[in-house]
């Protein structure tokens, strides 16, 4: 298998672009991305999303002889035909990839267990446009789900919604819109951007042209119509529909302001529908602009919205108690006055005397002290000191549950200004 190099430049892309495992004009099984078949097991020429980690999902189109290479070692095509979507497939590591890992982890300051570090899985999953989100090759910035998920809600898209959306950059919210509606119409003018992206929809049996040449059988799900167009200059209007008669409109472009009054060409929106439009701009000085060419054109409702996805993690912290801290800070003193060597053999002579007393301790003290974590029966543990290394949740100790926030929020802040426009106030709706 060849792997398709990403050709294109990104702009400041959060993630590194993946590789990609598909050759450039090979056409995958039918269907990845519809999900109403009861038949869960992958199959040869099947496109799958490989998760080996939360920030490395692979797209890949599976062949009887293909291999895959990981940071676990190679995985056979094989391996993974046959298997449940949703299945973990383990490996056996190599000492070099254990090295490997080993020095990464050290580097992080983690120290695991020996046997932890031999085994490495990956998961098979079907496409979904959430997926497909995190796993795509970036040739634009792109709208995360964060957003496309708000956007698609607020602009009610639906399935018998006709949505515009220019530029297509690299279809991540193309995925998402084109599940939610009838028909996405969707502009680049970009030539290389939109061949890509066209493919890309081909692949994944959403193109609307496919359904009309027969090669598809899905209507809903090929509802795609890609056109190379600057719609600034040229417009929304389409050679293949009369009335594109749109409903939603999203424009994601540097100057969107110059793309608003061709939205009024009869034939571009429904006229006898409430109309939403979404703008995506990363900075203020665009929104003022668009504002002020969307009250031109006659849209009202204008409001402005930024979205701050981020995720939380729940966790377990162990519950400290201040005599632990006290007795971290009395060793440091002692350490300090008596010197580090002394203060071993001192450490010692202490340990050997409390082992022998602690089997003279009456149990039920014992265990008392156990479960509120200063010592845990058999080993000397100090959760304030360098102690041992704690399992989390291990139920032998005291915890708390906290959660966690993403420290970088996964998305490219962009400030979407909202707007509704009523054409015909005698509509039927
Ligand atoms: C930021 S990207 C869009 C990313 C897309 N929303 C996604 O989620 O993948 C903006 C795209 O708009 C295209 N573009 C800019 N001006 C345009 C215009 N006047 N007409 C059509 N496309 C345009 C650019 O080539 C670029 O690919």
């Amino acid at each position: 298998m060849s792997e398709v190099k990403n050709e294109f430049h990104v702009e400041g892309s959060p993630t590194p672009a993946p590789v990609v495992e598909i050759e450039k004009n090979e056409l995958p099984n039918p269907g990845s991305f519809v999900h109403t078949s009861d038949d869960n097991i992958v199959k040869e020429n099947d496109l799958v999303l490989i998760y080996i980690s939360k920030t490395n999902i692979r797209p890949l189109v599976l062949h009887k002889e293909g291999r895959m290479n990981t940071k676990y070692g190679t995985f056979l095509h094989t391996e993974i035909i046959g298997k449940e979507y949703g299945s973990q497939i383990g490996k056996y590591m190599n000492s070099n990839q254990v090295n490997r890992g080993r020095k990464h982890q050290k580097k992080n300051g983690v120290q695991e267990e020996e046997d932890e570090k031999k085994f490495g899985f990956i998961h098979v999953l079907k496409p979904t446009p959430e997926l497909w989100t995190l796993s795509l090759p970036h040739r634009t910035q792109i709208v995360y789900t964060f957003d496309s998920s708000y956007i698609t809600e607020r602009m009610q898209i639906n399935s018998l919604s006709n949505v515009l959306e220019a530029g297509t950059g690299s279809g991540s919210l193309s995925h998402q819109f084109s599940r939610s509606c009838k028909r996405l119409f969707t502009y680049e003018f970009h030539e290389v951007r939109k061949q890509q992206a066209e493919l890309e929809f081909r692949q994944h049996g959403l193109l609307y042209q496919d359904y009309l040449d027969g090669k598809i059988k899905d209507k809903n799900s090929a509802n795609i119509i890609i056109n190379h167009r600057d719609v600034c200059k040229d417009g929304f209007l389409v050679e293949q529909v009369e009335n594109i008669n749109g409903d939603a409109v999203f424009l994601d472009l540097p100057a969107p302001w110059e793309a608003i009054p061709n939205l009024n060409k009869p034939g571009v929106l429904n006229q006898n529908k409430q109309v939403r439009i979404c703008c995506f701009s990363p900075c203020f000085e665009q929104v003022d602009k668009t504002i002020e060419a969307l009250e031109e054109n006659g849209w009202g409702g204008i409001e402005m919205v930024e979205i701050q996805g981020r995720n939380f993690e729940g966790r377990k912290r162990m519950v400290k108690y201040i005599d632990d801290a006290v007795k971290v800070l009395s060793e440091q003193k002692e350490r300090r006055n008596v010197g580090s060597v002394n203060f071993k053999k001192l450490k010692k002579a202490r340990q050997e005397l409390e082992n022998k007393s602690v089997t003279e301790i009456d149990e039920s003290n014992d265990l008392k002290r156990f479960k509120t974590n200063s010592t845990p029966k058999d080993e000397k543990f100090n959760p304030f000191g360098k102690g041992l290394r704690i399992k989390e949740g291990d139920a032998n100790y005291e915890w708390s549950n906290v959660t966690k926030i993403e420290s970088e929020i996964k998305s490219h802040t962009s400030y979407l200004t909202f707007a509704v426009k009523i054409f015909n106030i005698d509509r039927q709706e």
